[in-house]
């Protein structure tokens, strides 16, 4: 009884740590890039993420959210989230024309790019009071602290001007502020649970081996592919037996359109060293249970000749044998002989007492 509980722990035990994984760090980002081409030319362009998975798109011509799964209004109401499109959008209009307006004085020169980046995270079911950021060009130029931006060490001069005027919207950064501290986190973990069920599904890797591109005389690259897994992290090594193979190279990890995940990991391996190699991997989904896949080895090589060649060839030998037989079975019978008493054919005529 009591080694029946064990065992049932110890299959119990890796779904506690995936339930863990899940409350592991995650991130809500909203992105909103702005590019400036001329003075009456800006495009827009939004969206908003958990971790890599994209929730929301962004309708740059009426503002409004575009839900992209089922659960992307997490818990909140349509009247919530109205509230949140206007306040974004509002943005997204008012502070182009801020840049446009004072681009000699901030120094700037068309085109370029402004990046709006905010958002919060959560952990272990807690979730973090959000940030809000901008960067020029890819570099921070200020983030928001408290009610107030505050300039970028790196944005220099061109940060603080930024700020001082961006500063001026008193109500819209206290609404800011709130969005930040109460509505962010909130709409996360409602996210997170609205969207537990496909957010903790577990998919099953599918496993192939191939070739890739040779990567010299008498070499091979081994490639292990990785298909259709769900989550993310994923534990792919190139082995001899036990021993990992330290020339194992890991690809990214690339997005397949339902949200699963491919993976490539490969190994340069002089040919004749090719024998013996499989490909380890471990996945949540496979619940302990890695898959192994060996390299074909050299030695089937040898095998289809043992199987198929060695039978041709002793099927010929055996064929030759016995036509060469029954041909000098022939000649015997054209030529008498006394050699060959036992053949009933000659025994009529070479023996001469039965004659
Ligand atoms: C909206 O975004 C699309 C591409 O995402 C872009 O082609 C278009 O110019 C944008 N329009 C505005 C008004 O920003
Ligand atoms: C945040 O700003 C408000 C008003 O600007 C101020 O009263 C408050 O003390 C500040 N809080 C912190 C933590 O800096
Ligand atoms: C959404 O869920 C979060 C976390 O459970 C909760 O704090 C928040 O009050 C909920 N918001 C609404 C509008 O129900």
């Amino acid at each position: 009884m009591l080694f029946l509980q064990l065992v049932l722990l110890v299959v119990l035990l890796p779904d506690g740590d995936s339930e863990d994984d899940f409350q592991g760090p995650v991130s809500f980002r909203i992105i909103l890039t702005t590019s400036f081409y001329n003075p009456s030319w800006t495009q827009n362009q939004g969206s908003a993420w958990l971790d890599d998975l994209q929730t929301h798109g962004w309708d740059n011509k009426t503002g409004a959210f575009i839900y992209l799964q089922p659960w992307s209004k997490g818990n909140f109401s349509n009247e919530e989230l109205t509230e949140v499109e206007k306040l974004f959008y509002t943005y997204s209009i008012r502070s182009p024309s801020a840049y446009h307006n004072h681009i000699s004085q901030w120094q700037l020169e068309y085109p370029f790019q402004v990046q709006l980046l905010l958002g919060c995270d959560s952990h272990f079911g807690e979730a973090s009071v959000g940030f809000m950021r901008i960067a020029y060009q890819g570099s921070d130029l200020m983030s928001f602290q408290n009610t107030s931006w505050r300039p970028s060490p790196k944005g220099g001069s061109r940060a603080q001007q930024v700020c001082t005027v961006f500063n001026q919207y008193h109500v819209f950064n206290e609404i800011v502020y709130k969005l930040l501290t109460d509505s962010c986190p909130q709409f996360l973990l409602g996210l997170l649970e609205a969207g537990k069920a496909y957010l903790q599904r577990q998919v099953r890797p599918e496993v192939w081996l191939s070739t890739g591109p040779s990567p010299g005389p008498g070499r091979l690259l081994l490639v292990c592919h990785i298909s259709g897994f769900y989550p993310k992290p994923v534990w792919v090594m190139w082995m001899r037996g036990e021993q990992e193979q330290q020339g194992t190279q890991r690809g990214d990890v690339l997005p397949h359109v339902d949200g699963t995940w491919y993976l490539q990991v490969s190994l340069d391996v002089k040919a004749r060293e090719a024998a013996g190699l499989s490909c380890l991997v471990r996945h949540s989904s496979l619940g302990g249970q890695d898959i192994i896949l060996y390299w074909e080895k050299p030695h089937s090589m040898g095998l289809v000749f043992l199987v198929v060649i060695v039978p041709l060839v002793l099927l010929a030998g055996l064929t030759l044998w016995l036509w060469k037989k029954t041909h000098w079975r022939h000649q015997c019978t054209d030529l008498p002989s006394e050699q060959d008493p036992s053949s009933p054919g000659s025994s009529t005529y070479l023996n001469p007492t039965q004659w």
